[in-house]
This record gives structure tokens, C-alpha cells and sequence, in this order.
């Protein structure tokens, strides 16, 4: 990641990254909703259902930097915090995640630096979902800077219960009790089930469209 220019602390530098976080996560947006329309013109179907971007507080990226045992300095953000500009894609199959991953890897300028994905191997906590970090260009009037973000693609359904399990997790400062966790891993299961059963009613609706 070339900042350099953007060493030195100072409501400057710190303006001028989020000037440049903002932008990558701009492109990034873009390039997902050309990928949207581009495959409802060629296949008369959206894989995307919606696209939320943010870019993370300057409180919890200190509160990050702390706990990784590092000064708050906007180098060490820079370095050491991937998900200083976040876009998550909701998708309704999970055969959509998949689809997209591969859209974006094949993208010239987007450089994958690391995947994980939660779906395959979901959490112990019953979290799924597919995590890329990237890097896009951002072309400044003098320079090009690679900037990370970090692109989260998920199901509807797992949406639906990471947004609550978060609620939780948080409401219990990451210590629920075991009943909770116990009920959040079944419904985990439950979202699962229903993914792998809509995908394959999907399928069937499609290719009884075809027979007809
Ligand atoms: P963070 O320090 O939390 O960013 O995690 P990490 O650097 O180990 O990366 P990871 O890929 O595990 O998680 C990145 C992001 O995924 C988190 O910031 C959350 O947005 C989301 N995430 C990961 N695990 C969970 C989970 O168990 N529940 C929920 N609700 N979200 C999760
Ligand atoms: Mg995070």
C-alpha cells in the first residue's frame, strides 16, 4: 500500500485517507452495480440485491489498533487495519457468492491480497459468509494509490442472522449466555437449510421455465 505521501499525523492526513478510502470504496460500488446490470442485461437476473459501503469511525479503528497492541498513528492504520473501507453485497443464492467472488477476481485492476471463506468453513460460531480483501487504484492528480477494502458477499438469510447475532454479541460484550450461543448455532443451521433448499427451488423453477 503506497501512503507514503500521506505520512505525519494531523487533521490533514487524516482527511486526505478518508478522501482516499471514500474513493476506493466508490469504485468498488460501481464496478459491483456495472456487474449487476451487465448480468440482468445479458441474463435477465439481478445476483445482487443490495450493496451497503462504509467506512469504519475513527473510534473503532483506535479501539482496533489498541487491541492489536498498536500506537494510533495513520501509518499503522494504513498497514494493519484491512477494513478501514467496507462494502458488503447481498445476494439471494448462495451460487451468487460464488459467481461474484470470481466476477471480482477477474477484474484487472482489483488485486486480491486475501480470502476467507466462511462458508465453506463457517465460524464455531454459526457465521457464514465470504470475505475478500482487495486492492483498488485510486488515482490522485499526482499519484495512484492502492487502497484495501474489504468486500463481505452473503445470502440474504445469512445477513439476517449476522445482523442479530451481532446485536447480541454486542448487547453481551461478546459474552452470551451458553443458551444464546446454543440457539444462534441452531438457527445457523436453519439459515443454511433454507439457502441450499430456495437455491434449489430456484434451480427447478428455472429449468421447468426451460421445458415449457
Ligand atoms: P475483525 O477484527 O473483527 O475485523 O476480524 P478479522 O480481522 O479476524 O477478520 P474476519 O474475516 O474474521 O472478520 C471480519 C468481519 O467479518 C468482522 O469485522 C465482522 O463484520 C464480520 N464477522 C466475522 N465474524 C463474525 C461473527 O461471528 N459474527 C458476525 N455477526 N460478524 C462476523
Ligand atoms: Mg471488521
Amino acid at each position: 500500500m503506497e501512503l507514503r505521501s500521506v505520512k505525519g499525523e494531523g487533521i490533514d492526513s487524516w482527511k486526505e485517507v478518508t478522501l482516499i478510502y471514500n474513493a476506493a470504496l466508490r469504485q468498488v460500488s460501481t464496478k459491483m452495480e456495472i456487474l449487476n446490470d451487465e448480468f440482468q442485461h445479458v441474463h435477465q437476473y439481478n445476483p445482487i440485491e443490495h450493496i451497503k459501503a462504509r467506512i469504519k469511525t475513527p473510534e473503532s479503528i483506535v479501539k482496533k489498533l489498541k487491541r492489536g497492541g498498536y500506537e494510533s498513528t495513520i501509518d499503522n492504520m494504513v498497514k494493519y487495519i484491512n477494513d478501514i473501507a467496507g462494502i458488503r453485497i447481498i445476494c439471494s443464492f448462495t451460487s451468487d457468492i460464488y459467481r461474484i467472488a470470481d466476477m471480482i477476481r477477474k477484474q484487472r485492476d482489483i488485486e486480491v491480497i486475501a480470502v476467507k471463506d466462511y462458508i465453506t468453513f463457517p465460524k464455531a460460531s454459526g457465521y457464514k459468509s465470504y470475505h475478500m480483501i482487495v486492492t483498488v487504484p485510486v488515482y490522485l492528480s499526482d499519484r495512484t494509490v492502492d487502497t484495501k477494502v474489504e468486500i463481505q458477499i452473503r445470502t440474504v438469510a445469512m445477513d439476517f442472522w449476522a445482523s442479530l447475532e451481532h446485536k447480541i454479541h454486542y448487547k453481551f460484550e461478546g459474552d452470551a449466555p451458553e443458551y444464546i450461543r446454543d440457539e444462534l448455532i441452531e438457527c445457523a443451521k436453519m439459515v443454511s437449510d433454507l439457502d441450499a433448499r430456495m437455491l434449489l427451488l430456484n434451480d427447478k423453477v428455472l429449468s421447468s421455465g426451460r421445458e415449457r
